[in-house]
């Protein structure tokens, strides 16, 4: 399995129903919504209204990444908003077992991220509780940014953790690294830039999709 989630925060939002809908055509399942709140990053993009409003513009799964300091106080919003995987950080202030209870009370799925700076090790107290664990290959906070490709390892270590663990990874992703992540062990790879920035978004999905299997 291999699964393309294409980064709305590289979108343009000023047409935001017509992209939506153009990456789930050009064959991206997922789609990947990234929620700032200017605490945990330095930044804001958008909350529970937005993803509601292109809730019945896709068919695309909706995989939402909370960067925010108390993901535990929004997972109702985000759940209520149409939500079918939410992804927060084990460096959030919440309770991440509360946080993930509160997931799966609402019977959408839950994953943890760690930033490239937080060892694989801060997982293993949960990691038999969640779904997915989103490997960050950039500093969170922007799209565009270098893939760090010293954050493949930890792709690796999860595996040894837990061997059927799903694995995401986001940030810098595109055809030229895709295997080294792909082979790593991520089966669902998050690009932002790598398709909004191209012209032909089938093509974009095509050449990462391609890569990995090449
Ligand atoms: C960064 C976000 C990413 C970002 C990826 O904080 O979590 O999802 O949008 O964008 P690219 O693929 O351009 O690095
Ligand atoms: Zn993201």
């Amino acid at each position: 399995m291999l699964t393309i989630s294409p980064s709305i925060l590289a979108c343009d939002f000023s047409r935001l129903k017509d992209e939506v809908s153009a990456v789930y055509d050009a064959g991206a399942q997922w789609l990947h919504i990234d929620v700032m709140d200017g605490h945990f990053v330095p930044n804001i993009t958008l909350g529970p209204d937005i993803v509601k409003s292109i809730r019945d513009k896709t068919k695309a799964f909706f995989d939402v990444h909370l960067m925010i300091s108390d993901p535990l106080f929004y997972i109702d919003a985000f759940a209520k908003a149409g939500a079918e995987l939410i992804t927060f950080h084990v460096e959030t202030q919440s309770d991440i077992k509360k946080t993930i209870e509160k997931i799966k009370g609402h019977n959408i799925k839950a994953a943890l991220s760690i930033k490239p700076n937080t060892p694989v090790s801060a997982l293993k107290d949960y990691i038999n509780d969640i779904d997915m664990v989103l490997v960050m290959t950039v500093e969170p906070g922007f799209g565009g940014q270098s893939f760090m490709a010293d954050m493949i390892p930890k792709i690796r270590e999860i595996k040894e953790m837990k061997s059927d663990m799903l694995i995401e990874v986001d940030g810098g992703i595109s055809a030229e690294n895709a295997k080294l992540v792909y082979d790593a062990g991520a089966r669902v790879l998050v690009a932002g830039s790598a398709i909004f920035n191209k012209a032909d978004y089938k093509k974009a999905i095509d050449d990462i999709k391609g890569a990995c299997k090449a």
